[in-house]
């Protein structure tokens, strides 16, 4: 398949919890009007070793506590930081990730260009141009309803791709049936994100930023019922720079000589986003953001 094309339904993929008919789950359903919630669990950048490691050890938890109905992930930085490879990925699946998002380091590990049109599970940003490898967006069938995941890429101070807004429009004039829709709009600028978010107000389920690594705290449902943040934030070692060795990177401010990076060490942070839609209308009922750190 090409880029952007449909990798069509996935049996299997966000059925892996089936909320129907539990009574211990209040928070699934509405007694009054008898619909249920679609609950996203969407999580930031994960970056590096410490990254996988702190969602090996957490999200088992976390999914048992909130019983999300998709857990979706962005792991760009999955290895040292870098860009994903096919044990970093089945990593993150073993842990409970069903979805893969994507960015600006998506090419970084060289094989993930020959593997990735296989698995449906990896959406790489859509406005990459016409033939780059893999796809887009991705289907996928949760609780009964339709959820399509879309990845776009800004332009301000990244790559100058296609433009995100007419992909996105593109991709959601192909599924226009499709109520539950995802964004993950990975963009360095702010400005960059919450035009994404009006322009999709009343459009999609959530836009959700991803990039740079700090949680924004401007979550909110726009008009329409969009729930919106600015960025999630990143799994990864709170004290480096957005993941990586803060003396390398000082020092690289200080001298612009080349120096290497690599991932820090030390205390982790975990730092997601729940989006609870409505599973008629796919419509967003809440955006609630998810903070862990170590001492
Ligand atoms: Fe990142
Ligand atoms: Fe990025």
């Amino acid at each position: 398949m090409g880029a952007g094309e449909s990798s069509g339904h996935r049996p299997g993929v966000g059925t892996r919890t089936v909320k129907g008919g539990d009574p211990q789950a209040p928070l699934r359903g509405n007694a009054v009007t008898g619909r249920r919630r679609v609950r996203v669990l969407f999580i930031g950048d994960i970056v590096g070793n410490p990254g996988r490691s702190y969602v090996r050890e957490q999200l088992s938890g976390l999914i048992r506590e909130r019983q999300p109905d998709l857990v979706i992930a962005n792991a760009e930085n999955a290895v040292d930081g870098r860009g994903l490879n096919q044990r970093a990925a089945d990593e993150l699946y073993d842990a409970g990730i069903e979805i893969i998002t994507l960015g600006n380091h998506a090419w970084d590990q060289k094989d993930l260009s020959g593997w990735i049109n296989g698995d449906h599970r990896i959406v790489r940003p859509a406005n990459y141009p016409p033939g780059t490898p893999g796809r887009g967006y991705t289907l996928c069938r949760v609780n009964g309803c339709d959820v399509l995941i879309v990845n776009v890429m800004g332009r301000a101070f990244l790559s100058q791709l296609d433009c995100p807004f007419r992909a996105v429009d593109a991709i959601l004039r192909e599924h226009a049936a499709v109520r539950h829709v995802f964004v993950d709009m990975h963009a360095e600028a702010t400005s960059e994100k919450v035009a994404m978010g009006w322009y999709l107000a009343g459009r999609v389920s959530a836009v959700l930023g991803t990039h740079t690594h700090v949680p924004t705290a401007d979550e909110r449902i726009l008009p329409g019922g969009t729930a919106y943040v600015t960025d999630v934030g990143m799994v990864g070692p709170r004290d480096g720079v957005l993941g990586m060795n803060r003396d390398a990177v000082i020092r690289k401010m200080l001298t612009h000589l080349p120096v290497k990076f690599s991932v820090a060490q030390g205390p982790r942070q975990f730092c997601a986003v729940e989006v609870d839609t409505d599973d008629e209308t796919g419509r967003a009922q809440s955006i609630r953001r998810v903070f862990m750190a170590e001492e």
